[in-house]
């Protein structure tokens, strides 16, 4: 293929792309746009005669507060790639958000020439998003409301008469004693006002005093066990809503079969970074099991569909008689700011 056949192979590439391509001249004075495709055109609306030799921020219109800003400018002037989120706003106004790549392009001499902009409309991602997140809090509203309205108060009205009919058998010198079962029954009901009050506040709490707050009910359950929660000092104060309640998820199912299964004196909650990924871990030093016997009741596999969920991985390490380890990393979260409401 000789030069002018690879040029009009390469045009046509750009062209037929369903991304949108945009190129610009830092040469020319304020970096003006000198190529854009078809796909831009009908992303953003604008013809290219409207928008070659103008700078691309007229995209972002007013909205020129935006935090991806620092970055590509920051970018731009060190001729390096780099990948932000900005707000634009179309031809008839319309906002979308634009998931924009800069790349920097040199000549032989080292030079930056040229900047390619590839912009991906995420708008319906982050709608879709939303939509998620909103289902997820109605879900949790709704869970925290039966177990508010029906479970607790059932329990509540079954200790009252327990301890009535305790009363009535102790002052009548039976040999009868409830003591333990009203104590755990009061522990019940104690540890499921806290998980409704988590559930209700779950998505404004930061992610390890909900961890905090989990192994806490963990250790009124059984506490026989001891229950211990390291958190490293690197691990991150906030994680984003939707990352803290599916590791929280994850967290919750590991305690629950470290209680049930493992017979375990000790039980550990670790919260570390390792070159930057989050690892979320459950040890404990119970009777382990053989993981290729393992029953497939014991939520495994929900626990690995959830780290997965947020790009991560999921391991059991265990052998019987050797306690048992749980271990989620997902990736450090990314830098997409919080979408608005759209
Ligand atoms: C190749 C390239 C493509 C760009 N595409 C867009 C875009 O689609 N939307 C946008 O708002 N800004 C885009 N920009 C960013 C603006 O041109 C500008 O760099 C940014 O607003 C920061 O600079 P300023 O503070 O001078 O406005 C692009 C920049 C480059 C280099």
């Amino acid at each position: 293929m000789d030069g002018s056949d690879r040029l009009r192979l390469l045009e046509r590439a750009v062209t037929a792309s369903t991304n949108s391509i945009s190129i610009t001249d830092p040469s020319q004075p304020d970096s003006p746009l000198v190529y854009v495709n078809p796909a831009f055109e009908r992303t953003t609306g604008y013809p290219a005669e409207e928008v070659l030799g103008r700078n691309c921020r007229f995209l972002q219109g007013e909205d020129r507060d935006q935090t991806g800003l620092g970055e590509l400018r920051a970018a731009v002037r060190e001729g390096r790639h780099c990948t932000v989120v900005l707000r634009n706003y179309r031809k008839d106004e319309t906002l979308f958000y634009n998931e924009l790549s800069v790349y920097p392009v040199r000549d032989e001499n080292d030079r930056v020439t040229n900047f390619v902009g590839v912009q991906n409309d995420i708008t319906e991602r982050l709608r879709t998003e939303e939509a998620l997140r909103e289902i997820r809090r109605a879900e949790r509203r709704r869970i925290a409301r039966d177990l508010h309205d029906i479970v607790i108060q059932d329990l509540s009205g079954a200790l009252q008469s327990l301890r009535l009919i305790h009363l009535q058998f102790k002052s009548s010198g039976a040999e009868l004693d409830f003591t333990e079962e009203l104590e755990a029954l009061g522990r019940a009901s104690s540890g499921l006002r806290s998980a409704v009050y988590d559930l209700r506040h779950e998505k404004e709490r930061p992610f390890v005093e909900s961890v905090e707050s989990l192994v806490e009910l963990n250790r009124q359950a059984t506490p026989e066990r001891e229950v211990r929660l390291v958190v490293e000092e690197k691990f991150p104060g906030g994680l984003s809503g939707g990352e803290s309640v599916e590791l929280l998820r994850v967290l919750q199912e590991a305690l629950t079969n470290a209680r049930r299964h493992s017979r375990a004196r000790n039980v550990e909650v670790r919260l570390r970074t390792e070159d930057g990924d989050i690892f979320v871990e459950v040890s404990d030093d119970g009777r382990g099991f053989d993981i290729a016997s393992v029953r497939a009741g014991v939520g495994l596999s929900a626990m690995r569909e959830r780290a997965e969920g947020l790009g991560g991985t999921f391991a059991v390490y265990g052998r019987p008689g050797e306690g048992t380890r749980v271990v989620v990393s997902i990736p450090p979260e990314n830098d997409t700011p919080a979408p608005r409401r759209l």
